[in-house]
């Protein structure tokens, strides 16, 4: 499926990978299952901006549990930097963690990085315990070991938009999740 126009727009064209459907049952699975292993807790959600709002948007409402909901932001560059590895963080400094069950959910996980310098962060605080949770995982692109007890769909190595997934911050408001087509 190609979205008309998209060259006009100044956009890459992209084809569906994901659709809204299959999106949405997965995502109630998700809720159920966190429901189900936190039914004794408040949990706190912290978003990793910007590529989570969608998909958390979508699983604080298949959670029916008391929760609270706190932002974190990352990018694994800086626009003005090619350097990779630089990751740009803020955000969680000014949460109150301490022996909270804390949930990190993350639009994709591709390295690893920022997830695991956010875990890091976190546990500093001295959390009750964390978890990952991502709505895209990409396993063969991990850098380092990492646990990550809730994925949504685990890709190979490939290169997502939408649902909140950008490139150069675009796309994030196609409401399925498409692969960029490359020029040959
Ligand atoms: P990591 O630190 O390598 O795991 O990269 C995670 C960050 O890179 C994500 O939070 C995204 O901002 C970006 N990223 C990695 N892969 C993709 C992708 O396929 N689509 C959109 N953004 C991605
Ligand atoms: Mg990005």
């Amino acid at each position: 499926m190609n979205y008309e126009n998209t060259e006009k727009l100044g956009l890459k064209p992209f084809e569906l990978l994901l659709n809204q459907d299959r999106i949405g049952r997965r995502i109630t699975e998700l809720g159920r299952q966190i429901t189900s292993d936190y039914s004794k807790e408040t949990p706190v959600l912290v978003g990793v901006l910007k590529g989570c709002v969608v998909f958390l948007a979508d699983l604080i409402r298949h959670i029916k549990l008391p929760l609270e909901l706190e932002f974190v932001s990352a990018a694994s560059y800086r626009r003005d930097s090619r350097r990779e590895g630089q990751i740009v963080y803020g955000g969680a400094v000014a949460i109150p963690l301490e022996g909270r069950h804390v949930l990190i959910v993350e639009g994709v996980v591709d390295s690893g990085r920022t997830v695991s310098m956010i875990l890091a962060e976190i546990n500093k605080m001295k959390p009750a315990s964390v978890e990952i949770v991502t709505l895209i995982d990409k396993p063969i692109c991990h850098r380092s070991r990492l646990d990550i007890k809730y994925r949504g769909f685990s890709l190979g190595n490939e290169f997502v938009i939408g649902y909140g997934l950008d490139n150069t911050q675009k796309y994030r408001n196609l409401p399925f999740v498409g692969r960029l087509i490359e020029p040959k």
